[in-house]
C-alpha cells in the first residue's frame, strides 16, 4: 500500500522526518507517536501535498513526486485539524466532496447518504455543521474521506476530543472501514493502547524516525509471559523450587519474578509457547500434589516499545498501562 525510502522532510528549524524507510501492507495500519513526531507531515507527504527535501515514496504504487493527484483519487484523508465549514449541512458538505471527487450528482447523493448512515448520523445531517458536537463533526470528517470508495484513507487522528466512550465509537468505525469494504486504513493516534485493539499493524516513529514496524500481536502476543505461583506442602516445603525443577525437567525454564531483589522467589515467570505450556504447568503441579494459587498471562503492551529493557517488565505490564500516552498528552 504505502513503501517510503529514506524520506525526508526538513522545515528551516526542525527536522520533521528523518530517512523514513517503511512498508505498509493492506488492513489497519496504526501510525503512532509523540505530538510532533511527524505524523501528519507524513501524511501530507504521501498525498503529495507537501514535496519531501529527499528520498522517495509510493503510495499504492503511484509515486508521491509525480502522481500526486491520481493518489488523492484513490485515497480518502481526514485531516487532523477541524476544517469543516460551519453554515453548510454534512449533507451539502459530503455531496460536495463526493463531486469534487469525480462523482456525477446522482451518485453523489447515494454514495453521501450511505455514507453518513454508516458512520451514524441520521437526521442531524441536514442541520449546520456549525452546531454539531465534536464527536459529529469527527464522523462528517470520516465519511468525506470515505464518499468516493477509495482503496486507503488516511486518518489524522479521529479519536482526538472524543470522550471515552466516543472513542470506542469511532475505533470500532475504523475497524469496520476495513472488515466491512475492505478499505485499509493508516490511523495516527499519539495514544499507543488505544491502537492495540483496533490495528493489525503499528509502525512508531520518534522523532521522525522509524522506531518500530510491526504487527500488533508480535508487540504484545510472542511475548506472553505466564506467572504462577503454587502453595507449598509437607512434602514439598518450598513449592515454588519443586515446580521450577519439575518444569526444568520438561524443558520449560522459569525465573523468579524479581530475582536479585528481597522477598523475591514467590512468583515464577515463564514464557508461554501457546496451549500446551498451560497444560503442562496444570499437570505439574497437580503432580506434585501443590495448589495452583495464581496462573496468569503478564501480557506486554505495546507502550513497552517505550521503555529501554522490555525482557522483564513484568511488574509494569499490567492493563492500567493500557492507555498510556506516549508523549506529552493532547
Ligand atoms: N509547516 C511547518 N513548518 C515548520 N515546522 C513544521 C511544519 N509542519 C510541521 N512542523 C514541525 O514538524 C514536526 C512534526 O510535526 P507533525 O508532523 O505535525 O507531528 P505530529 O503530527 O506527529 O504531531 C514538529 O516539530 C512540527 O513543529
Ligand atoms: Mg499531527
Amino acid at each position: 500500500m504505502i513503501a517510503t525510502e529514506s524520506l525526508s522532510k526538513r522545515f528551516p528549524r526542525v527536522t520533521a522526518l528523518d530517512r523514513l524507510s517503511v512498508d505498509i501492507g493492506p488492513g489497519v495500519t496504526g501510525l503512532v507517536g509523540a505530538n510532533g513526531a511527524g505524523k501528519s507531515t507524513l501524511i501530507k507527504i504521501l498525498l503529495g501535498l507537501s514535496p519531501a527535501t529527499e528520498g522517495s515514496a509510493r503510495v499504492l504504487g503511484l509515486d508521491i513526486a509525480t502522481e500526486g493527484a491520481a493518489i488523492r483519487e484513490q485515497v480518502g484523508y481526514m485531516p487532523e485539524h477541524d476544517c469543516l465549514p460551519p453554515d453548510v449541512s454534512a449533507t451539502e458538505f459530503v455531496v460536495h466532496m463526493a463531486r469534487m471527487s469525480g462523482l456525477p450528482p446522482t451518485a453523489a447523493r447515494e454514495r453521501t447518504a450511505d455514507t453518513l448512515r454508516h458512520v451514524g448520523l441520521y437526521e442531524e445531517r441536514y442541520r449546520p455543521i456549525g452546531g454539531y458536537s465534536t464527536g459529529m463533526k469527527q464522523r462528517v470528517k470520516l465519511a468525506q474521506a470515505l464518499v468516493h470508495d477509495p482503496k486507503l484513507v488516511f486518518l489524522d487522528e479521529p479519536t482526538n476530543g472524543l470522550d471515552p466512550v466516543g472513542r470506542d465509537e469511532m475505533l470500532g468505525l475504523i475497524r469496520r472501514v476495513h472488515s466491512d469494504f475492505g478499505i485499509s486504513v493508516l490511523v495516527t493516534s499519539h495514544l499507543l493502547g488505544e491502537l492495540e485493539r483496533t490495528c493489525d499493524h503499528v509502525v512508531v516513529i520518534d522523532g521522525g524516525k522509524l522506531l518500530r514496524s510491526s504487527s500488533t500481536t508480535d508487540f504484545t502476543q510472542t511475548t506472553t509471559t505466564l506467572a504462577i505461583e503454587v502453595t507449598d506442602s509437607d512434602a514439598h516445603p518450598d513449592g515454588t523450587a519443586a515446580v521450577r525443577d519439575a518444569l526444568s525437567e520438561r524443558g520449560v525454564e522459569t525465573h523468579h519474578e524479581g530475582a536479585g531483589l528481597p522477598g523475591a522467589g514467590h512468583i515464577l515467570l515463564l514464557t508461554a509457547a501457546g496451549e500446551e505450556t498451560y497444560d503442562l504447568v496444570r499437570d505439574v503441579v497437580a503432580d506434585l500434589g501443590l495448589g495452583l494459587v495464581r496462573m496468569e498471562q503478564r501480557r506486554h503492551h505495546i507502550s513497552e516499545v517505550f521503555t529501554t529493557d522490555t525482557t522483564d517488565t513484568a511488574e509494569g505490564s499490567g492493563d492500567e498501562q493500557r492507555k498510556e500516552a506516549v508523549g506529552h498528552g493532547g
